[in-house]
């Protein structure tokens, strides 16, 4: 059960912070799994547009130099923050919004034929795998990193999930920020890019325009003919 809602209007990273601390509903070492039900009390802190300020979403997007033609996943999408935003850019193209909360794959749904956005489709992902129908040209996680489990297999998984050319980002807090989920919960960018590299891919761009979060962009590495 998801927490008070009080700290709605102050600040969106305390509101996650006070968010993140109370659900908990299994913890290991290597991954956080958090109750994300209940989407619409969580829609008050993820699309806050406190946020903005900090998540700077338009500037995230266009670092990312999608084509409007571009097929784009947003794993572990929640509300659709990012969905919607990018499904702006990529009008010729198509948004997976894929999230394992079946709650916020209904209200990503629901979300999308009310504001008439035809090119967003809300996926129900499993924890080992985020069920796309097609290949994508960019796979997003935006502060979800720390939440999957099994993560060397997973992303070995979403090679199969990428076209050639395609990018995986991945946003999350930096280990020192004063914001975000509890430190013991984070994951440095140094760890992202071992394990990404475990996996099979190699840095191929970084931005550090975000004030709380690292920005990382990965490739497969390309096989040997
Ligand atoms: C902190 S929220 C971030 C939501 C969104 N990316 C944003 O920036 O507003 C993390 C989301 O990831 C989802 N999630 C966690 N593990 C996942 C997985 N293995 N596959 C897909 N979604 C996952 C959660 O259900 C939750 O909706």
């Amino acid at each position: 059960m998801v927490r008070t809602l009080k700290i709605v209007g102050t600040s969106f990273f305390l509101g996650y912070m006070a968010l993140m601390a109370g659900p908990v509903a299994a913890q290991s070492p290597a991954s956080h799994q958090h109750s994300f039900s209940g989407a619409d009390k969580w829609a008050h802190i993820f699309d806050d547009p406190k946020r903005d300020e900090r998540q700077k979403p338009h500037q995230v997007i266009q670092a990312l130099a999608l084509k409007p033609e571009a097929v784009v996943a947003d794993i572990g999408s929640g509300t659709g923050y990012f969905s919607v935003r990018l499904s702006n850019m990529v009008s010729k193209g198509r948004v997976y919004g894929v999230d394992v909360e079946p709650d916020m794959v209904r209200y990503l749904g629901e979300r999308a034929t009310r504001e008439k956005r035809a090119n967003i489709t809300a996926i129900a992902g499993t924890p080992d795998d985020p069920k796309l129908p097609e290949k994508v040209d960019l796979i997003l996680m935006v502060d979800v990193f720390h939440h999957i489990e099994n993560r060397a297999a997973y992303l070995r998984k979403l090679q199969s999930f990428l076209k050639p050319g395609g990018r995986i980002a991945i946003i999350d807090f930096r280990m020192e920020s004063r914001d975000g989920p509890p430190k013991a919960e984070r994951i440095a960018p140094e760890a992202v890019i071992a394990e990404l590299k475990g996996a099979g891919y190699a840095l191929s761009g970084q931005h550090g325009f975000l004030p709380d979060q690292y920005f990382l962009i990965f490739e497969p590495v390309a096989k040997a003919p």
